[in-house]
């Protein structure tokens, strides 16, 4: 199988872009390439991660455009050039385009941190999500890698890993153990979108044998 052609959208520390740049490193994820890197946000060390290992680090700034479609369409452009066969939202603080989710249709996977359908959609990002975890009181969170649809959180859900929620938890403190948990979700999905092991059947994605989780 030829290796399969990626694209990571980052909007900041990109620890999630790191995961998956360690995953194909060390041979985990064996047949993946990471042809850009490409952040909104020209201080994003999602960037420097990038450049740091040879990887294109693009900078588009959304205020250089006319409108956020010309700015969506821009890369659009951009990964039909580069033959991307995945796009990953690791930690892309901008909503895509109809029109990007249409041309990459089953082709975008995206890491939230929480267990969809819980505490996502619009609103819940970043520290947010795990304030909002708090107070709530619930006793469980998680990590999500879905894949992206139309909607804010709402494709079809490819692999979850629950994470307790500790008494004296702070924000600072569940952030850190669900993060670790998306560091292993995120190269999983992708290990397995690029060895074609999964199988979307409406909102159910079926696993091929070998999946780890
Ligand atoms: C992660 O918690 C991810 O789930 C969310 O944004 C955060 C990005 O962290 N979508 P990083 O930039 O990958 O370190």
């Amino acid at each position: 199988m030829e290796y399969k052609r990626i694209a990571v959208l980052a909007s900041g520390r990109g620890s999630n872009l790191q995961s998956v740049i360690d995953g194909i490193e060390s041979g985990y994820i064996n047949n993946a390439k990471i042809m850009t890197v490409i952040s909104d946000n020209r201080e994003a060390f999602a960037l420097e991660r990038a450049r740091a290992k040879g990887i294109e680090g693009l900078w588009l700034n959304p205020g250089d455009f006319a409108s956020y479609e010309d700015y969506n369409n821009s890369i659009i452009e951009k990964l039909e050039n580069l033959h991307i066969d995945l796009v990953v939202l690791a930690g892309y603080m901008k909503i895509l385009s109809k029109g990007f989710v249409q041309t990459f249709q089953n082709r975008i996977i995206n890491i939230h941190p929480s267990l969809i359908p819980s505490f996502c959609g619009v609103g819940y990002y970043g520290e947010k999500v795990h304030r909002a975890v708090l107070e709530y009181g619930v006793k469980i969170t998680g990590a999500t890698v879905h894949f992206v649809d139309e909607g804010a959180d709402t494709g079809p859900i490819i692999l979850q890993e629950a994470v307790k929620v500790y008494q004296d938890d702070t924000v600072g403190s569940l952030a850190k153990r669900v993060l670790e948990v998306e560091h292993r979700l995120l190269p999983e999905a992708v290990r397995l979108f690029c060895n074609e092991m999964l199988c979307i059947d409406g909102r159910r994605v079926y696993i091929k044998d070998g999946g780890a989780l």
